[in-house]
């Protein structure tokens, strides 16, 4: 079978995915814009063969060096995990006449207001929200909408220009921050805590899923540098508090039609208990979570995944053991990093449920904690019971230092 996989080496984790596939029997043909050599090894010595295109933003001049390149085999299937490349690789799908995703299917999981139309249409509860284009528009959608209000790209990743707005006032002081978006999507802003909903499907099935608890919300997060964010995979997903999620997660799936490969959806959970809708992407969560789901239930999702999409079928065992968490450090002061403290301490105490430790070594430059949540390094910690594992990602959240300057 050949996969033809768009950016097989980026994101961080992808090179993994890249590997599985051929692992699991695929011959793997590579598509990005890295020269060969960047590909991380798990990437580069798992490829069939690679075409290094000039920029895979231009879908038309990616598309035909893929069809004069692919010519000489038959490609079974066109994969993507980079949320960029989603569209293009369903348009290859539709230009090699291979199964899959369509352009068509595909939009309502880039554009979120496409998104959240077809998912009300469906009956699913979805913030109030409007497409807007001009400040004119933002002002009427907010006024009929009704304040606080949420304003963010149709098309964002990682919080980025998102903003909560409180009134009037605020609205005007934002929308210059705006002004270099063409088109944003205003919505009603929705008070309560943050989960995702997570699987693997094959064939329109569930095969896998998973629920994590952002502490903080993600805006937060990433709006204060001071936080050190938590991810965490919750061990009870069957639990009834979380039926709400469960089901809404089915309903968004079968309503997109979703057949085979990862999703990663967001949703809320108000006060009073009602759930609403967030946003939902056709690729596995970035940040490591992965990792996190492999190491809460001793299993691997990189091959889980590749199976689904090489044999159609999810034979990987998931045993539910832990609660895990992924916790993300950032370093006091700018410049490099010169000293860490607080990990001997950590590693003393809890070191038997630390399960991964991964900082930007002494000596090097800071990461730019806006652009990645991975921030200076981060944590993956484990326990059965889930006040004990919050217990320890607290820890790590205020008892480890790192600093630079
Ligand atoms: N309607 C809303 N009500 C309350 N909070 C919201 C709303 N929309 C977005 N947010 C907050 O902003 C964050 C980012 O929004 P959203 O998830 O839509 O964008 P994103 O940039 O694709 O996110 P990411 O890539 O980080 O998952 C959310 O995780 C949530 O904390
Ligand atoms: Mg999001």
């Amino acid at each position: 079978m050949y996969v033809l996989m768009i950016s097989p080496g980026y994101p961080p984790e992808i090179p993994y995915f890249t590997r599985a596939l051929a692992w699991a029997g695929a011959r793997v043909l590579g598509v990005s814009d890295q020269p060969e050599s960047a590909l991380p090894p798990e990437a580069r010595h798992n490829l069939a063969a690679y075409l290094r295109v000039p920029s895979l933003q231009d879908e038309d001049a990616v598309v035909e060096a893929v069809k004069h390149w692919a010519a000489p085999v038959r490609v079974d299937k066109v994969e993507c995990l980079w949320e960029p490349g989603m569209l293009l690789a369903a348009r290859l799908r539709e230009e090699l006449g291979v199964e899959g995703m369509t352009v068509e299917e595909t939009l309502p999981f880039r554009d979120k207001d496409v998104m959240k139309q077809v998912l009300s249409a469906a009956g699913v509860r979805t913030p109030r929200h409007a497409r807007v284009t001009s400040a004119e528009e933002c002002r009427d959608a907010a006024q009929s909408i009704g304040f606080p209000v949420i304003i963010k790209p149709i098309d964002g990743a990682g919080s980025a220009d998102t903003y909560r707005v409180e009134d009037a006032a605020q609205l005007e002081a934002t929308l210059p921050k705006l002004s270099h978006l063409t088109e944003a999507n205003l919505e009603e802003f929705i008070e309560g805590e943050e989960f995702t909903f997570d699987t693997v499907c094959v064939n329109g099935e569930i095969a896998y899923y998973s629920i994590t608890k952002y502490r903080p919300h993600p805006l937060i997060a990433r709006t204060n540098e001071w936080v050190s964010p938590q991810i965490v995979m919750l061990r009870h997903v069957d639990a009834e508090e979380f039926a709400g999620g469960r089901e809404m997660g089915r309903q968004v799936l079968r309503a997109l039609n979703f057949q085979t490969g990862f999703t990663h959806m967001e949703w809320f959970r108000k006060p009073d208990g009602e759930v609403v809708f967030g946003e939902i992407a056709c690729r596995p969560p970035g940040a490591r979570s992965v990792d996190v789901m492999n190491y809460a239930s001793d299993t691997d999702l990189f091959a889980g995944w590749a199976e689904a999409v090489v044999k159609g079928q999810f034979t990987q065992k998931v045993e539910r053991r832990y609660n895990a968490a992924i916790i993300f450090k950032r370093a006091l002061g700018r410049g490099r990093i010169h000293r860490v403290e607080g990990l001997e301490h950590l590693l003393t105490r809890y070191g038997e449920h630390i399960v991964l430790v991964d900082l930007v070594p002494p000596g090097s430059e800071r990461r730019n904690w806006r652009q990645t949540l991975l921030s200076d390094g981060y944590f993956i910690v484990r326990h059965p019971d889930l006040a004990r594992a919050l217990e320890i990602a607290d820890a790590v959240g205020t008892d480890l230092q790192l600093y630079a300057g």
